[in-house]
């Protein structure tokens, strides 16, 4: 497969960015299909999601949007010159949502894990840029290939398929998706009470050109609350998103914005890896959540948001799942809006 130098994606506007990136997978592979891999993603997740909704996004379909401001810390110069995280405040504007592409999913199904957070940064000049990130330290593959095998594999398993079914040789023969499935997801009392990770890494310049690669990490700043047994018990189909708009009726919804920074051999291009806790954590900021947008569902449908939509002073890893997803999404938006 073709990869895309990584000083060609950084000198690339965004909305180029993204046709670009579904031409670098545009090639079919070897065999039967016509379609990119990243287009055979998006059609595998929408047939697993009994869809296409009208209007609605592939995957991470449940959403709900909200607005507030992000305040660099001071620490964050010390990692990148990038401009949203130096001295002065941006606006933000946030999507939460649970995973699949299932529009009314129930908020305590566990195939509603992991839940996305996507953060548009809007800086005082007009400049956006976009952090997309979920709520489990970890990818499950590797690679968009074995992204759309896994996916396949799950669409080609019927309640009566003779076992090993397909999906359960794919997990069998992939330690990082046994990996995944194996690690914790508990419910969180809000959306607001769950970590989330960027699982992806990027290339951070500071002022002076020293450079470091790092993930995002968005924490909320009073820790990790999740639902005990009871209270999953009792709780609704829609209780994440009856629960924010309560919240922040009642007061700002903050997070903390940190960069876990690798060392020298850490595994910079593959989302599975997870990186040894003691590794460096610099804090980026505090985003500070006001309110939900007016019309939740203009808001869904005019923002698209792109993990390569970035400043100078950070760029992409050559990890091909980060590398795959602007791709999708552009596929996904382009099915989205033309329905
Ligand atoms: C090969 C890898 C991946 C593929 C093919 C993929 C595919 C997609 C697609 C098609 C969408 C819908 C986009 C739209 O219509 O706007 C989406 C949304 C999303 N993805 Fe991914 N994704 C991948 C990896 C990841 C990773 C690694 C993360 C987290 C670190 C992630 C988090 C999200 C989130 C949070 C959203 C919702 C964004 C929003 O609120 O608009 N995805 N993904």
């Amino acid at each position: 497969m073709r990869r895309l130098p990584i000083s060609m994606l950084k000198i690339l506007s965004p909305v180029l960015l993204s046709s670009i990136a579904i031409s670098a997978f545009a090639e079919p592979p070897s065999g039967n299909q016509d379609k990119s891999v990243v287009e055979q993603i998006v059609d595998a997740q929408t047939i697993l999601a009994k869809g296409p909704y009208k209007g609605l996004r592939a995957n991470h379909t449940k959403g709900i949007v909200v607005t507030g401001t992000f305040t660099p810390a001071s620490s964050a110069a010390s990692l990148t010159k990038a401009s949203h995280l130096q001295n002065t405040p941006s606006k933000v504007t946030v999507r939460f949502s649970n995973a699949g592409g299932v529009p009314t999913i129930e908020d305590t199904n566990p195939n509603a894990n992991p839940r996305g957070i996507a953060i548009r940064f809007e800086l005082p000049d007009g400049t956006i840029t976009d952090i997309v990130s979920f709520s489990v330290n970890a990818f499950p593959v590797s690679t968009p290939e074995a992204f759309l095998e896994f996916l396949n594999a799950r669409i080609a398993t019927k309640p009566d398929s003779p076992k090993p079914t397909p999906v359960e040789k794919v997990v069998a023969a992939s330690p990082s998706l046994q990996r995944f499935i194996a690690l914790p997801k508990p419910l969180p009392v809000s959306f607001a009470t769950q970590p989330y990770f960027g699982v992806n890494a990027f290339q951070f310049t500071n002022a002076s050109g020293e450079t470091s690669y790092a993930r995002y990490r968005i924490i909320p700043l009073n820790g990790q609350e999740s639902l005990t047994a009871e209270e999953i018990a009792k709780a609704t189909p829609n209780y994440l998103f009856d629960e924010l708009p309560l919240r922040l009726k009642k007061g700002e919804a903050k997070f903390r914005l940190v960069a876990q920074v690798a060392e020298k051999d850490d595994v910079i291009n593959d989302a599975t890896i997870v990186w040894p806790e003691d590794r460096k954590q610099v804090e980026l900021g505090i985003i500070s959540l006001q309110a939900p947008v007016a019309d939740n569902a203009a808001a869904e449908k005019s923002l698209a948001f792109n993990p390569l939509i970035l400043v100078d002073g950070i760029a992409p890893s050559n990890d091909p799942v980060l590398l795959a997803r602007p791709g999708a999404y552009a596929v996904s938006v382009g099915r989205r809006l033309a329905r």
